[in-house]
């Protein structure tokens, strides 16, 4: 596929997804969404891959929409329609997706890397929802997970105030899993990506969707639907080759089946 406004790819069974429209510091504009949407989607479905890695450029994962799509008035409405529908298809991927966040990651491009299922930053990565000092407010699912990631006393500060933290900061609050050399993000980012694809995919993907459950249900619908999710994967091929090799105290080969 020919992108205009990201990069993909391919180097095992793993996908590297760049969002590649510096000259706007990444901004989020529909072009841009679709062409990404379209891309994960395209992995989704791609056997050879198990992995999706989502980066942006040295100095800016993505500043946040685009204000300059998102200012004109005639437009509005439809664009709005048609982007949560592109946020909603992201939402949707199956397979892990790793961000490797370096420089600014702000507003619809904090929202963006909260989407993925692990955040790794750079040490030069700074996160932050600055909708409010452009009369806006987060609209891609800031006021909705970042409190289920960061509690509601910080989630809370970082909307009303707009402030960037750093990523030592974000480590801490536990926005994100490590904070890595510039010059090493996408080397750990891929170390990661690479040791998630050895593992069965219907294990890895099964238990993405639990967990993304647990976000958003009770603990008893939870415990279900884990363990429902748990006995459908028992009598996989992948479990029983996997089980069958730990007894036989040799490695697993495992076919995705
Ligand atoms: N949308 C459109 N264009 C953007 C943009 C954005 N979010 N952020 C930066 N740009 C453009 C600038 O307009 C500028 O373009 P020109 O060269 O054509 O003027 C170019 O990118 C470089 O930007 P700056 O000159 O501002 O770069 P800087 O290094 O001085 O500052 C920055 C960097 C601090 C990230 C600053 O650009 C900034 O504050 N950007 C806006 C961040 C923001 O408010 N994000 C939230 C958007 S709303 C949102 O995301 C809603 C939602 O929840 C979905």
């Amino acid at each position: 596929m020919n992108y205009r406004n990201i990069l993909v790819t391919k180097e095992k069974n793993i996908a590297i997804v760049r969002l590649n429209r510096p000259q706007a510091l990444n901004a989020l504009s529909s072009d841009l969404m679709t062409e990404l949407a379209d891309a994960l989607e395209a992995c989704d479905k791609d056997h050879d891959i198990h992995v999706m890695i989502l980066t942006g450029g040295a100095n800016v994962f993505a500043a946040g929409a685009d204000l300059r799509e998102m200012s004109d008035a005639k437009t509005i409405n439809s664009t709005l329609e048609s982007k949560s529908e592109l946020w909603e298809r992201i939402r949707k991927i199956s397979k892990p997706i790793i961000a490797a966040v370096s420089g600014y990651c702000l507003g619809g491009g904090n929202e963006l890397a909260m989407s993925c299922d692990m955040i790794l930053a750079s040490e030069s990565a700074s996160f932050g929802q600055p909708e409010v000092n452009v009369g806006l407010m987060p609209g891609a699912g800031g006021t909705q997970r970042l409190p289920r990631v960061v509690g509601k006393q910080i989630a809370m500060e970082m909307v009303l105030t707009g402030r960037r933290i750093t990523a030592e900061e974000a480590f801490r609050i536990g926005l994100v899993n490590h904070v890595i050399p510039t010059e090493n993000l996408m080397g750990e980012a891929k170390k990661l990506a690479h040791e998630i694809a050895s593992k069965p995919t219907q294990s890895v993907q099964a238990a993405k969707k639990a967990i993304l459950r647990a976000q958003d249900t009770t603990l008893e619908d939870g415990l279900q639907y884990e363990h429902k999710a748990f006995s459908t994967l028992i009598g996989t091929e992948d479990a029983r080759e996997g089980m069958q090799a730990f007894l036989e105290k040799r490695k697993p080969v495992f076919k995705g089946r």
